[in-house]
């Protein structure tokens, strides 16, 4: 058990995209400081899901918050985004604020608790948290499993709805200036939708601006390449803001796999075969499809480059993502066949190991949807990306990639967009050739993936910049922990 002052609260919002970036923090600080303990709070159908993907070695704790989704116009059992139709998604997140009085009796039993915690690390949606906290005298974080640059894009237009000022499809965000212009094509469904009175405006606008009372933000990011997002919250806010990242799970936990649908094997051994340099990964993420037409167009795509591939496919929107695949119904006529003759594609279904698929010397681009996970992971190896963004920051997030880092190359926007299987075959042989552009992109992701090996040095002497600021909010929570503690005393004196 850890002693007073060295236990570390976190309080992910209920979606499996949330989760999982808050239980890799978890293991990061139990790994890298060796110090701390840490206890994450949930609601029990999630508490339940987590227990099983703790790794053995790892002494996390779990508490449960209780929760009855069908007192707040939910299906029974319902405690997670996963499980919810996109309808559904705001009525979570309003209840989730009705958590409130649970949190804080369970933050005052800890506080009186001789291993009273050092602080709470909450969601980017649990602005509400940070006022608990302040009346506890907790030390409150807010920890965004999202780059800066993304969220400060994102963040902006819920706060402004610059949008809905303009009938030009461009306009540019009043609070950061820095990032030029945004189009109404980058726009998720809930932001382009918003008028300021839907449920969605209400709850993010006051909610986001809830981050005023919290004692500082922590990001999945460097300061190196993500410097405009960083200083977007500096300024909006006046709190420190910590670049902490990359904060990824080292090994791929059962969590995330839905069923794999390769092993890490089949695709080393694949992979191996293959020149280095030589291989386009196409996967877009966990929770992600494309519509049938767009995976005709892409199919049609891969075979015009002649190059090599491994597809992650599901079946398209519309249909059970849980289904089976019909190959002949969804790809082009005989395109297996032909793939598997030419030796040129890996057809992998539902999910793959794509730390592993990213790690090898084959790769050499990844035609991904920009979420800021699969864009931490290709960095982290040098891979450039090819973007395909689908929803949320993830618009921003390839921004930022092509407009600031030089290491990508939009290939459409969205999961509606019309596209054409020329155009998409042109960016995969821009990306991958050997001339100017490709080789631009792969030098600067890979001085991207040395920044990033340097910011997570930990050595005596050098201590590189995303070590430096966990160690540096730590010190600071430690710092109030310690004068709230003084005040206390004094105060029973
Ligand atoms: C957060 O959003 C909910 C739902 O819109 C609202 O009832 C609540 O007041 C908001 N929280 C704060 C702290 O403003
Ligand atoms: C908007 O809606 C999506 C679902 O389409 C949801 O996952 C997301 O949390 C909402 N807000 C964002 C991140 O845009």
């Amino acid at each position: 058990m850890a002693a007073e002052g060295e236990n570390i609260i976190l309080f992910p919002f209920m979606a499996q995209g949330h989760i999982i970036p808050f239980l890799a923090l978890a293991l990061q600080i139990e790994q890298t400081t060796k110090r701390y303990t840490i206890t994450i709070v949930n609601t029990p159908l999630n508490i339940k899901k987590l227990r099983a993907s703790i790794p053995a070695e790892s002494s996390i704790n779990l508490l449960e918050i209780p929760f009855a989704s069908s007192d707040h116009g939910l299906p029974p059992n319902t405690e997670n985004t996963d499980v919810l139709p996109y309808h559904l998604v705001v009525r979570l997140l309003e209840a989730s604020t009705s958590l409130r009085p649970a949190l804080r009796e369970l933050l005052q039993k800890l506080m009186e608790d001789p291993h009273r915690p050092l602080c709470i690390i909450a969601d980017i949606f649990f602005g509400w948290t940070a006022s608990v906290a302040k009346e506890l005298g907790l030390f409150h974080l807010i920890f965004s499993g999202a780059g800066g640059y993304g969220l400060a894009c994102y963040y902006s237009l819920w706060v402004n709805l610059p949008h809905r000022k303009t009938n030009s499809n461009e306009f540019s965000l009043p609070d950061f200036p820095e990032i030029h212009t945004l189009h109404k094509t980058q726009l998720p469904a809930n932001i382009s939708e918003a008028n300021g009175a839907d449920a969605w405006s209400l709850f993010m606008r006051k909610n986001l601006s809830e981050w005023i009372n919290s004692d500082g933000i922590l990001f999945n990011t460097l300061q190196e390449f993500d410097s405009l997002g960083m200083l977007y919250f500096r300024r909006k806010l006046s709190r420190p803001v910590w670049a902490i990242g990359p904060v990824l799970l080292s090994t791929e936990s059962k969590s995330r796999g839905k069923g794999s649908g390769v092993s890490p094997e089949i695709c080393r051994e694949w992979l191996d075969t293959k020149p280095w340099n030589s291989v386009l990964f196409v996967c877009f993420g966990s929770m992600n499809t494309i519509s049938a037409s767009q995976m005709m167009q892409l199919a049609l795509a891969l075979e015009d480059s002649r190059r090599n591939f491994i597809w992650v496919v599901r079946p398209p929107i519309g249909f059970n993502i849980n289904s089976d695949f019909k190959a002949e119904e969804w790809l082009p006529q005989g395109f297996l066949g032909r793939i598997q003759e030419s030796k040129r594609g890996l057809i992998v279904h539902n999910w793959a190991p794509q730390l592993e698929i990213l790690s090898h010397v084959a790769i050499s681009a990844f035609l991904s949807h920009c979420g800021w996970n699969s864009v931490l992971e290709a960095l982290s190896h040098g891979v450039p990306i090819l973007g395909w963004p689908m929803a949320a920051e993830q618009f921003f997030n390839c921004k930022l990639l092509e407009e600031e880092l030089g290491v990508c190359l939009e290939v459409a926007r969205g999961k509606s967009c019309e596209v054409r299987h020329e155009d998409i075959a042109a960016k995969i042989e821009l990306a991958m050739s050997d001339r100017e552009i490709g080789k631009e992109m792969r030098r600067k992701a890979c001085n991207i993936r040395d920044m990033i090996r340097n910011a997570m040095k930990n050595e005596d002497t050098c201590m590189g910049s995303s070590v430096k600021a966990m160690d540096d909010f730590l010190s600071a929570a430690a710092a109030a922990f310690i004068k709230e503690k003084t005040t206390e005393t004094r105060d029973q004196n």
